[in-house]
């Protein structure tokens, strides 16, 4: 019988199925069933910065500013941070007490600001690691795409110098250096990176001709951006791989850690077939690893990188020359 067990950023895990940070993540009730269903780890839903550092700003907005005391607004911000920090503190014990697979906590941020403090206090709440998910939209034309790198390098350096727990950066592929920023955050001493966070997207409805949101739950075919990159950076860069983004089956998962994942997130599949189907996800990685005479993750992980492969640039071919005999 394969086994199945692997390690992820220190971390060691009965299996390399973690559930994604989401809803599926935000109570000790909804993790204990990601336990009972196989889960090798659990990553928490994100506490967003914009959580701590903006919800009563916003409120003070919207009640006008006549109505709030310069002290009173300071007050009341920060009574409103702690409460969002008391919160997410409070799951990650709750979620100790009630799981004993690993906890990993997750921050949503923007900036490597005032929030950075708050990682400590996610280590002494119990945390077993720590994922940061990380995204800036690179839409202001006033601003360059080293400035926006440099947030990422600025976050990886802020938060590894203040906690010792391991921590993961959850980022997306709007880089036109990717590979050189993966090795860059590496260098930074990140225990992993979480490849790629999948964004909320939104749609045009052309009845209403207004703006709605894009459905929410990824397609298995969305599967094979992760996987180019994850198979190009893991012969490249010193840390752990995590795949995100459209994995939905057993084949999905085999095919990352052949690439060179050493764990591999689930999320919206989980939204759609429930949490109980981790562990027909994890029999179909068994079975295909028995059938292909693979004993263990660790022995296949990155047998199918373009490091080990014997035509590597092929994970480079971008464009189309003919396909099914047609130009296109
Ligand atoms: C409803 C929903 C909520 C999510 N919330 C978070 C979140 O709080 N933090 C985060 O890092 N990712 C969040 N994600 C992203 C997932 O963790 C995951 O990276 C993404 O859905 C891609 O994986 P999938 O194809 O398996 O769904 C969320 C996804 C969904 C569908």
């Amino acid at each position: 019988m394969a086994d199945l067990s692997t390690k992820y950023m220190g971390l060691e895990l009965g299996n390399p199925v973690i559930v994604g940070s989401s809803g599926l993540t935000n109570s000790a009730d909804k993790l204990k069933k990601c336990e009972e269903a196989g889960a090798g780890a659990v990553v928490l839903k994100s506490i967003f910065e914009e959580q701590i550092t903006g919800e009563v700003s916003n409120l003070v907005v919207a009640s006008g500013p006549s109505y709030w005391h310069s002290e009173g607004v300071r007050y009341v911000e920060s009574y409103g941070r702690e409460n969002a920090v008391e919160g997410y503190l409070n799951l990650i014990r709750e979620a100790k007490n009630t799981v004993s697979i690993p906890v990993i906590a997750s921050i949503h941020c923007v900036s490597a600001g005032a929030w950075t403090e708050f990682a400590e206090r996610v280590e002494q709440a119990g945390a077993d690691a720590l994922e940061l998910n990380i995204f800036v939209l690179p839409s202001d034309p006033k601003r360059d795409g080293r400035s926006h790198e440099q947030v990422y390098l600025d976050v990886a350096e802020a938060v590894k110098k203040d906690i010792s727990i391991p921590v993961a950066l959850k980022i997306g592929f709007l880089f036109s250096g990717l590979a050189h920023l993966a090795r860059e955050l590496c260098r930074r001493d990140i225990d992993a990176l979480v490849l790629f966070n999948r964004f909320a997207r939104f749609d045009f409805d052309l009845d209403e001709e207004r703006l709605v949101p894009a459905p929410f739950t990824s397609s298995p075919d969305e599967l094979l951006v992760p996987l180019r990159w994850i198979s190009i950076l893991s012969g490249q860069v010193d840390c752990d791989l995590a795949a995100t983004t459209g994995v939905h089956d057993g084949a999905g998962v085999v095919k990352q850690i052949l690439a060179g994942a050493s764990a591999v997130q689930m999320c919206s599949a989980l939204y759609q077939r429930g949490v109980g189907y981790v562990g027909e996800v994890l029999e179909e990685v068994a079975a295909w690893m028995d059938g292909h005479g693979h004993a263990s993750i660790s022995g296949m992980k990155g047998r199918m990188s373009q490091e080990e492969s014997e035509n590597p640039a092929a994970y480079e071919r971008v464009q189309f020359m003919k396909a099914t005999g047609t130009s296109s």
